[in-house]
């Protein structure tokens, strides 16, 4: 593990078994420095166990930065369980890893990603109170964090726009969303009631047509849709989209998202400072669903406080937009360089 490129002094990796339960998971802690490292359990049939583990230290990582950016008091984590998980075995397993959280004592909480759901959440629950994502309780804050998230992403989109060509409305503006699920779904639904003009992709031809009639988008097919002449391209399915072929092909002017990890890697980096794209850091424009899961587990916020913080997303993209312009450095190595000098700061 020590020299997989991946690896970024991590506090701590741990490599759960159970055999009972047939559960084999890794739990990578990046960093406690701000709190207790804190980010979602994945579910994923990996190809080898060191591609989960890759897996683990790059999203634990990005976790931390994430919520360095959001200002929230916590760490960086993330777990990954090796799947496939056969359906009659999917308790004990999420049981068999709640008690593997709970032996970290607090310092890794978890919640729902990719694979992953609120009812397992919900197992996990029996044995650690070290997890968020659960079903709101009436009065609190919490529950989906998708919609926090849509509304994070529209406030990023909102001032990159203005960074664009100076417009302070989005009426008109062509808006390609690739992924209609929890977050694209409830994007679409955000960016048509400000007028924007939507082109849409997804797998699902029912969630296609559904996005289609509620907004008055245009279905475009799968293998088109980065490519659309378009002001803002919003990839809200997979990460590692964007290669620097694609980048090289893009007709938008803005790429502003909810997936993690869109930049496939350094060679899409370089691309992108070459190109004229003003591009939206993903983890910081994706910061509102993080932003409502800590304000359910650590308590004490009002509906109200959370919506200001998501809505704090805008000005904050807006400062690092100019900041990058300013400097004339690549905004997604300004990201990178400020939220590991928030952590350094701390420590
Ligand atoms: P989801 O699983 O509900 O939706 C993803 C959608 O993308 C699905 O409808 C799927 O069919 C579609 N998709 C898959 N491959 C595609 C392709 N090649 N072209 C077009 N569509 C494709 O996931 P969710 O929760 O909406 O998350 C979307 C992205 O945002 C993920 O990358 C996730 O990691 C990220 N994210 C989500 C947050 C949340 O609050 N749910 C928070 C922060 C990041």
């Amino acid at each position: 593990m020590l020299n997989l490129p991946d690896f970024d002094d991590h506090e701590a990796v741990t490599w759960v078994s159970d055999r009972k339960s047939g559960l084999r998971a890794v739990i990578a802690q990046h960093s406690t420095v701000l709190g207790p490292a804190a980010g979602g359990c994945r579910l994923w049939s990996y190809g080898s166990p060191e591609a989960g583990v890759v897996d683990a230290l790059r999203l634990s990582r990005g976790m931390s930065y994430k919520n360095a950016m959001a200002g929230l008091p916590l760490g960086g984590g993330k777990a990954v369980i090796f799947g496939p998980v056969p359906a009659d075995q999917r308790e004990a397993v999420f049981e068999a890893f709640g008690a593997a959280v709970e032996r970290l004592a607090g310092r890794y909480v978890t919640a729902e990603d990719v694979g992953v759901s609120v009812s397992d959440m919900q197992i996990v629950a029996r044995q650690t109170r070290a997890v968020s994502g659960l079903p709101r309780a009436s009065g609190s804050v919490g529950g989906d964090p998708s919609p926090y998230t849509a509304r994070g992403v529209l406030r990023g989109i909102e001032v990159a726009m203005r960074q664009a060509d100076g417009r302070t409305d989005l009426e008109g503006v062509r808006v390609a969303v690739q992924g209609l699920g929890s977050v694209g779904g409830a994007l679409c639904g955000l960016l048509a009631e400000r007028g924007a003009k939507l082109l849409v992709a997804d797998p699902h031809p029912d969630r296609v047509a559904a996005v289609c009639e509620a907004t008055g988008a245009k279905a475009v097919p799968l293998d088109a849709i980065l490519f659309q002449d378009v002001d803002v391209l919003a990839p809200c399915a997979l990460g590692g989209i964007l290669t620097a072929e694609v980048i090289g092909a893009l007709n938008a002017t803005v790429i502003a998202g909810a997936a993690n990890n869109q930049l496939a890697d350094r060679a899409a980096s370089a691309a992108l400072a070459a190109s004229d794209l003003i591009y939206v850091p993903d983890y910081v424009i994706n910061a509102g669903g993080i932003i409502v899961v800590a304000a359910e587990y650590l308590g004490g916020q009002t509906e109200a406080d959370v919506l200001d913080r998501v809505d704090a997303i805008g000005p904050r993209v807006a400062d690092l937009l100019a900041r990058a312009a300013r400097e004339a450095v690549p905004v997604d190595a300004l990201a990178d360089q400020l939220a590991a000098g928030l952590i350094e700061a701390a420590r």
